[in-house]
């Protein structure tokens, strides 16, 4: 298929000529409400199915509030359309503009004016605050829970003059719910997030105009303990970690008609009491007696003569930062799949899919009765198992205010469960009183991917629902345990995978600010989790702390935003410095603890440290790949004394790394494939032929250990792209297709619905998992799915956010067909092969004003450069497994075990051949006659065999 590629066909489209702007954003935002800079970069996209469009040129004209003009560029003759900075004026605090964008094409065409979009600047300066943090005046007692206290103040509207604009800036010590009049200012949850608060605490801006009326009007909010004040860490974990005291702090501003401005603030006017929410903790639950509402508390006209005081708290409030992005929404509604009756007063609901959120109950009965949810995410001997969950404990009560339908659902807290058990329900529990809300940072979904295998699809489903239950504010490892931990390493191997399924520029680079935070009190050394609570010496550990390298280049990748190399660019530095300085004067980083290629499934159950591969052998690795990245990022930033400093200490590593830990041929210490994996993706080898050599070796250990995954944390990632770097797709897709355990596809068979910590957390026989690191829902051996999107679904970037792609799909595994797309920062990608009849069809979509460099399947690496637009190509094609030499009992055993479809069919007629199949080690080359001479009945194992091969061959 080398030379009789034919041209691609392109898709006539009716509407080639039109161009609009489909998307205006400011920074990574999509809605320009509060941004936290007075010059917000912008960004838009271009609608066209235009074939090869490029942008000539734009021009960007803001006009302000008044509808008069504020600034515009003029013709602009740029391709950029992304990140552009702002070329007006910098913002003042709370000044809002609206911003619109035109584009040219390279062939002059010019489109539409944009639809308005808004732009306000949030409050910048420290000095726009005059409101307080103001606490509760009462005494508590922070060792225990302590009941969620309720803020209140009236104010008045001057009548007869009208509202224009009124703005909430708002946040709190603690996480918060803000009313007005007896509203819910917003739909957010658990707002302000979690953010290193001693360095970043986040407040938000919402436009409460539609909320005020004329006359009497009522402010209000309900604090909760969340990670503020609440329990956090594992092994007990600790309470009141930042602080001691719920506060709020609210700025109302309101803008009248004519001009004349009014200012609510928290001060020590407010009052406080005590409300109907018992307890809340992030881990524990929540516990709420309706008898103890306070009706219309926050309207008003409510008498608070017998609620306390506040008393001011004080708190810096140059500390307070904008969002960067999204806020934690509901973002979808589970109905019960099953109830089952556990006993005559308890009930066990099954959700059907294992997610993040909490249960919202719809209930009539009398007054004081109480419900207790408890949550998991598995079953065991048909009642919830817990045990994986630690010290969490995940309960939820409800006790019932009487006298008519109550609908309930926990403010302040969250669960990771499948199952929920529901105790002291009046009455029969019916599917119609319960729903999961799901609840996650509302991310914006930009990556797809399906194939002809739905047991693939579901794993990947299973990403996406594990990206959704750990992404709830900061990225996390797990979210139902006792740790739900910003863990550096999970992220580190993530990162890719997350930036393909969801827009999280905005979202990650909130929590680098809080990793370069950390970081900065513990002297460069990143810490193990990020908002850093761990209450003992931050040391390094190697593949967690580089995150601090690897999630910027990531995200300048993935993104095309050198910003974020900018404004991590020290914090990367830092990193690499410290990690150098461990390694001293040998470049190898050989001392101290590390976690090491974590829940290697070699590692015993108790011992997940307990990996084949070198601690040093991994450290020193990612020395040489992060000071690399450091190297390049300062390329990328104009800083050539660094660029030459660090890519040269990238040398001597990969230098010192080769001498210590590789041999002159290109076996590699450990002889693990995570040491394989290392070596080659980080491009650790001297010359080509240690590379085939170590790449053999590798693709050897794969088929070794019986196409089984045998890699932890580390390896995991990179396994299957080493494979494939070296030729070994065939190897590749082996160990992706594998259902045996350990493997990607076992939980799969085992009716996961997201991934788990371990490979093995559910047991073949259903049991669960005795190790301690049990968790059901951990995102961290998912990453495997950024190789289904680059490789199997062929989309990846070959120039910063996309700007080029590299389009190289690679069929394998007996897939028939797959697709990947991608909203690019320039707009979608598509990529779908398709293999039938002798033919395989790749259709392919480049959005505008980028262009693509196209590698078919089966063309020897032949490329093609295409513009912006869909291209479809079809030719003839054979499977490569088509035609292969017929085998007989007379084959090597290794030729039967590297034949897939051979292999599943002779252990489907010969199940003793499970045995054979790990640790082949010196017997590849039996003839398979004497290996079927082995087995407990050899006669008819052997006919069997000699049956199932001759019929593929037929
Ligand atoms: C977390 C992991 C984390 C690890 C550190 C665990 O408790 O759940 O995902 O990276 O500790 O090895």
């Amino acid at each position: 298929m080398t030379d009789t590629l034919p041209g691609p066909q392109s898709m006539a489209r009716d509407d080639v000529d039109g161009v609009a702007i489909a998307d205006v954003r400011a920074e990574h935002r999509r809605d320009g409400m509060g941004v936290g800079t007075p010059t917000p970069r912008l960004s838009w996209i271009a609608d066209t199915t235009a074939e090869g469009w490029r942008q000539g040129a734009y021009e960007v004209e803001a006009r302000g509030a008044d509808g008069q003009p504020r600034g515009g560029t003029g013709r602009v003759a740029s391709d950029q359309s992304t990140l552009v900075p702002w070329p007006f004026a910098p913002l003042q605090s709370r000044e809002r503009v609206e911003v619109n964008v035109r584009v040219w094409g390279a062939d002059g065409r010019v489109s539409a004016w944009s639809a308005p979009y808004p732009v306000e600047a949030g409050l910048l300066q420290p000095g726009d605050w005059s409101a307080r943090f103001v606490a509760p005046d009462w005494d508590e007692d922070t060792a225990h829970d302590q009941p969620c206290p309720l803020l209140r103040r009236e104010f008045d509207i001057r009548a007869g003059v009208g509202v224009s604009q009124a703005r909430l800036y708002v946040t709190a010590l603690g996480v918060f719910e803000a009313q007005l009049n007896g509203v819910a200012v917003c739909d957010h949850v658990l707002d302000p997030g979690w953010t290193s608060y001693a360095h970043r605490l986040r407040y938000q801006t919402f436009d409460v105009t539609s909320l005020l009326r004329e006359g009497r009007n009522a402010l209000g909010a309900i604090l909760g303990d969340g990670w503020y004040r609440g329990r956090l860490g594992f092994g007990g974990g600790r309470r009141a970690i930042y602080g001691d005291r719920l506060a709020l702090l609210a700025q109302l501003e309101i803008t009248y008609a004519d001009g004349t401005t009014a200012r609510v603030a928290t001060d020590e006017g407010w009052r406080a009491a005590m409300g109907p929410i018992l307890a809340s903790g992030i881990y524990d639950g929540e516990s709420y007696d309706a008898r103890l509402e306070r009706p219309g508390w926050s309207a008003p006209g409510y008498d608070d003569g017998d609620w306390a005081d506040v008393r001011p708290i004080s708190r810096d409030v140059a500390t307070l930062v904008a969002p960067a992005g999204p806020p934690v929404r509901r973002t979808e509604v589970v109905r019960p799949a099953a109830i089952t009756a556990a006993s005559s007063n308890r009930a066990i609901v099954d959700f059907g899919q294992n997610l993040v959120g909490r249960v919202r109950l719809t209930v009539r009965g009398e007054a004081g009765r109480t419900i207790t949810l408890r949550h998991a995410e598995v079953l065991e001997g048909g009642e919830l198992c817990t045990r994986p969950l630690r010290a969490a404990r995940a309960t939820d009560r409800y006790t019932l205010r009487g006298g008519g339908e109550e609908t309930w659902e926990p403010r302040f807290t969250f669960h990771g469960f499948r199952y929920a058990e529901v105790e002291g329900w009046p009455g029969e529990l019916q599917l119609d009183d319960l729903a999961a809300v799901v609840c996650h940072s509302d991310l914006e979904r930009t990556g797809w991917f399906e194939c002809s295998d739905p047991t693939i699809n579901r794993l990947h489903e299973n990403v996406v629902w594990s990206m959704r239950g750990n992404f709830l504010d900061i990225p996390t490892d797990c979210p139902q345990r006792d740790e739900r931990l910003g863990w550096t390493g999970d992220i580190q191997v993530f990162a890719p995978t997350a930036a393909f399924l969801y827009d999280v520029a905005g979202f990650l680079s909130s929590w680098l600010a809080d990793l370069d935070a950390e970081q900065r009190d513990a002297a460069g050394v990143v810490p193990f989790v990020v908002p850093n609570i761990i209450d003992e010496p931050t040391v390094p550990a190697t593949a967690w702390g580089d995150a601090a390298v690897i999630v910027p280049w990531v995200l300048y990748r993935r993104f095309g935003d050198a910003g974020i190399l900018a404004a991590q660019f020290d914090s990367m530095r830092a990193w690499v410095d410290v990690i150098a300085a461990r390694a001293g004067e040998t470049y190898l980083w050989d001392t101290g603890f590390q976690f090491g290629d974590w829940l290697d499934p070699a590692a015993p159950p108790d011992k997940p440290a307990a990996a084949r591969t070198d601690p040093a052998l991994i450290a020193t690795a990612y020395l040489a790949h992060s000071a690399e990245l450091v190297g390049r990022a300062a390329g990328v930033l104009g800083r050539a004394d660094d660029e030459g400093r660090y890519l040269t200490l990238a040398a001597r590593v990969r230098d010192a790394f080769a001498a210590e830990f590789v041999s002159s041929t290109g076996r590699v210490v450990s002889d693990a494939p995570t040491a394989y994996a290392l070596a080659l993706e980080f491009d650790l080898l001297h010359d080509a032929d240690q590379r085939r050599h170590a790449g053999e070796r590798l693709a050897a250990l794969a088929r070794e250990g019986g196409y089984r995954v045998g890699t932890g944390f580390v390896g995991t990632p990179l396994i299957l792209d080493a494979l494939c770097g070296v030729g070994a797709d065939d190897a590749a897709y082996r160990l992706l297709t594998q259902r045996a355990c350990p493997s990607w596809l076992y939980p799969v068979t085992m009716g996961a619905t997201t991934i788990w910590e371990r490979w093995d957390s559910l047991l073949p026989d259903g049991a669960v998992n005795p190790g301690e690191m049990t968790s059901f829902n951990h995102y961290a051996l998912g990453a495997v799915a950024d190789w289904l999107h680059r490789v199997v679904g062929g989309l990846a970037p070959a120039e910063p956010g996309y700007r080029r792609l590299d389009v190289r799909p690679r069929p394998g595994g007996g897939l028939t067909s797959a697709r990947a797309r991608h909203r690019t920062p320039y707009g979608l990608a598509d990529c779908a092969w398709r293999i039938a009849d002798g033919a395989i069809t790749v259709e392919v979509v480049i959005p505008p004003n980028t262009t693509a460099h196209v590698t078919l399947p089966g063309s020897d690496g032949e490329s093609v450069e295409v513009g912006s637009g869909t291209h479809r190509w079809s030719y003839p094609y054979r499977d490569p497994r088509e035609g292969r030499p017929p085998l007989s009992l007379d084959s090597a055993l290794v030729a039967l075990v590297d034949d897939a479809e051979a292999w599943e069919a002779a252990l489907r007629s010969v199940p003793d051949l499970a045995g054979v199949e790990v640790g082949l080690q010196g017997r590849g080359d039996m003839p398979l006659r004497r290996v079927v001479s082995r087995l407990p009945h050899p006669t008819e194992a052997g006919m069997a065999l000699e049956a199932a091969l001759a019929a593929l061959w037929r």
